[in-house]
């Protein structure tokens, strides 16, 4: 079933001062299907980031429209997609977005608290996804007292600790050494085996080799795909790696 279906999707911001005008994306088709995991790929300032604010309605396109499963963003109330948010969409932002204020760990439990959670069962959820993350030590911690990769590790517990059937994750691997990175992976494919939607955004061949489809922004537009299908993750990386290489010396193209 078609869980997200984006058509044509442009986005142009006007900059505070000056009025300078930016096209982030510039017709974006795309769709996604229930229980798919979907990495995008694409150079810095591609629109990455904005595709995944606009698909989590964080954000509204300037022009075309998204659908989530068969009813526009644009016509749902903005309580619906609070809603919407709260219950089943897990977001990863690039720079974490966690409370100052807040331990990792009352940071992690804010999406339960919101849905009235009990604590004692807000403790049997963390328990486990943080000794996973390596980050069981250290909950009592506030953000500006750990690493950039252990704020990117909270980050991304906050978003699944509430079993979301949707998980938006801007660049989870981005502050992660690579064992640490592999852990999390790991975690995220687990999360897509139960039945879960993945859109995770990646500069990294390697993250992107354990999604089962690969799609490539470049200028705005999506400009290919490759699905994994029985590639092992060795072989789904050497072709992303030849997809990288030729965007970027600007080869023969598939842009339309
Ligand atoms: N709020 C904003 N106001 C003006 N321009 C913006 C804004 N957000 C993004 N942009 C511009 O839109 C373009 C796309 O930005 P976006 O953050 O989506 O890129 P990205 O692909 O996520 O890049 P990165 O890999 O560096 O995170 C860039 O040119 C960026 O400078
Ligand atoms: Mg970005």
């Amino acid at each position: 079933m078609t869980l997200l279906k984006v058509k044509n999707v442009k986005k142009t911001y006007t900059t505070r001062f000056g009025g300078m005008q930016v096209q982030a994306l510039k017709g974006v088709d795309m769709e996604v299907n229930e229980g798919e995991y979907v990495a995008i790929m694409g150079e810095s300032g591609s629109g990455k980031s904005t595709l995944l604010n606009i698909l989590a309605a964080l954000d509204k396109p300037t022009q075309g429209e998204v659908l989530l499963n068969g009813k526009s963003l644009t016509d749902i109330s903005e309580k619906e997609i609070s809603a919407f948010r709260r219950k089943h969409l897990g977001f990863v932002f690039q720079d974490f977005n966690l409370l100052d204020n807040f331990t990792l760990k009352d940071n992690i439990f804010l999406p339960l608290v919101l849905s009235g959670e009990h604590y004692e069962e807000m403790e049997r959820k963390l328990f486990p996804l943080a000794r996973e993350l390596g980050i069981g030590g250290i909950l009592e911690k506030y953000p500006y007292e750990v690493s950039g990769g252990q704020k990117q590790r909270c980050a991304v517990a906050r978003a699944v600790i509430t079993s979301p059937s949707l998980v938006l994750a801007d660049e989870p691997t981005g502050a992660l050494d690579s064992k640490s990175a592999d852990e999390l992976l790991t975690l995220l494919e687990r999360v897509n085996q139960t039945g879960r939607t993945i859109i995770m955004v990646t500069h990294s061949a390697k993250a992107a080799s354990f999604a089962k489809r690969v799609l490539f922004i470049k200028d705005g537009r999506v400009y290919h795909q490759v699905y994994k299908g029985s590639k092992t993750n060795e072989e789904m990386y050497q072709n992303i790696s030849n997809i990288l290489t030729v965007m970027a010396t600007g080869g023969v193209g598939h842009e339309k």
